[in-house]
């Protein structure tokens, strides 16, 4: 068979792509490796910059999330015995959505079965043909049968462990990696959110943040050792550490349940240039990776997506090839900014092994700069709600 775009991965990034192109009647297939229900079942982003913001609207799929998402306009940092909020609206003119990546998701699956776009789940051995050429195809496996898809172009969606990124010759491809010596314990309970903003808290004892999904399902995490397991942690020991990472009237306010998850996430910065391989283009995770200090892994999924739809108009509307090959240079732009801004939070925020006393007090003395300076509160800001595409 043939299609225009073969869409590599159904997770957040090619769903919306498709999504994006089916709009402007440029035709998609996706390929997702394991089904619908376990896709959903993965616990993972819950901030949404304007930019994805604006992105659901232009697919026509906002009006759950506008219905049920919160706005945020401004976020609380505590450290020491201190505690202090980083007003969004007086420093942009932008807010975020509180809204869950599985809910994201859920809403783009929907809208693909609604629109009867072709979405093949459980799709094995996919192996990218000839991208480097004008006659790319997509082979794979699904329910025993091989199929063949020819088509214009390939969307790499398929997050770090995906074979796109890998289907560019090494040569060709550089990578840039820091891998942090600390994760994320994090634990979804059906508890009312301890504050109606997020808190980011810099501790003695670590990192913890308290968000949340909606108004009765709360999201915490705690930074942890990297050989930690959560099978180490019962759901009390994990009350009993968050409460002593936050500020005490936090911790008084703190109403705790049974988990319905628990995980551990790495935490790791990572790079892959370019972006682009002939018809090959690779979003989201399958290029690039934050840690998720300031909620940017999927919001910068999303640009990618921008860049390239944008492109992909261009192409098919006015035959203009301009923005697929600049695609790669304007992705990683932005990019490399978000990853700027990913690492200083991160580095702001945790303990880590060997960290000096000296370590220590430039980590205190940058929090109260960020605290007392409404430059550095506005360059926070701009940052967290989400730099211009
Ligand atoms: P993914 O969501 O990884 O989707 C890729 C899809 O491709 C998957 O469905 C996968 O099954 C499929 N796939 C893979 N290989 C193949 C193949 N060969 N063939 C077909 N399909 C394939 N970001 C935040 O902002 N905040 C967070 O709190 C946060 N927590 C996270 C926790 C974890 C454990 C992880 C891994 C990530 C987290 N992130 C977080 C990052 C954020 O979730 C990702 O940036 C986002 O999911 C990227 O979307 P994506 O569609 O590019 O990739
Ligand atoms: C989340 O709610 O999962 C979340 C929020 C903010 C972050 C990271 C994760 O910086």
């Amino acid at each position: 068979m043939r299609t225009q775009v073969v869409i590599i991965g159904g997770g957040p990034s090619g769903l919306l792509l498709g999504q994006l192109l089916y709009r402007v009647g440029i035709e998609a297939v996706v390929l997702e490796r394991k089904t619908r229900d376990y896709v959903l079942s993965r616990i993972r982003a819950g901030v949404l910059e304007r930019g994805l913001v604006g992105l659901m609207g232009e697919a026509g799929v906002d009006a759950r999330m506008q219905a049920e998402g919160f706005i945020h306009d401004g976020t609380l940092i505590a450290y020491d015995s201190d505690m202090f909020r980083v007003d969004f609206a007086s420093h942009t003119d932008a807010t975020v959505m509180v809204y869950g990546q599985t809910e994201v998701t859920r809403d783009l699956y929907d809208a693909r079965a609604a629109t009867g776009c072709d979405t093949r789940f459980e799709t094995e051995n996919v192996v990218i043909h000839d991208a480097d050429t004008d006659a790319p195809f997509v082979t794979f496996d699904q329910h025993g049968t091989n199929v063949r898809i020819d088509c214009d172009f390939i969307a790499g969606c398929d997050g770090f462990h995906g074979v796109s990124r890998k289907t560019i010759p090494t040569h060709v491809r550089k990578e840039y990696e820091k891998v942090y010596p600390y994760g994320w314990l994090g634990i979804l309970s059906e508890t009312p959110p301890v504050n109606d903003e997020l808190i980011y808290a810099n501790s003695d004892r670590g990192f913890a943040l308290c968000s949340m999904r909606n108004a009765e399902l709360s999201r915490y995490y705690i930074q942890c050792d990297t050989t930690d397991s959560p099978d180490n942690w019962s759901d009390d020991a994990f009350w009993d550490e968050l409460r002593r990472r936050i500020p005490p009237e936090v911790g008084a306010a703190l109403v705790t349940g049974p988990s319905i998850e628990k995980s551990i996430a790495p935490l790791r910065s990572f790079v892959t240039e370019p972006m682009r391989w002939g018809r090959l283009f690779l979003c989201g995770d399958a290029a690039h990776i934050v840690p998720p200090t300031g909620a940017k892994g999927l919001n910068t999924a999303a640009s990618d997506v921008h860049y390239l739809n944008q492109g992909l108009r261009q192409f098919y509307g006015d035959g203009d090839s301009h923005g697929i090959d600049t695609y790669s240079e304007r992705a990683l732009a932005r990019v490399w900014k978000t990853e700027r801004f990913s690492w200083w939070f991160s580095n702001l925020m945790h303990h880590y092994p060997g960290q000096s006393d000296f370590d220590k007090k430039m980590q205190l003395a940058e929090l109260a700069f960020l605290r007392d300076s409404p430059e550095a509160q506005a360059a926070m800001a701009l940052n967290y709600v989400g730099l211009p595409y």
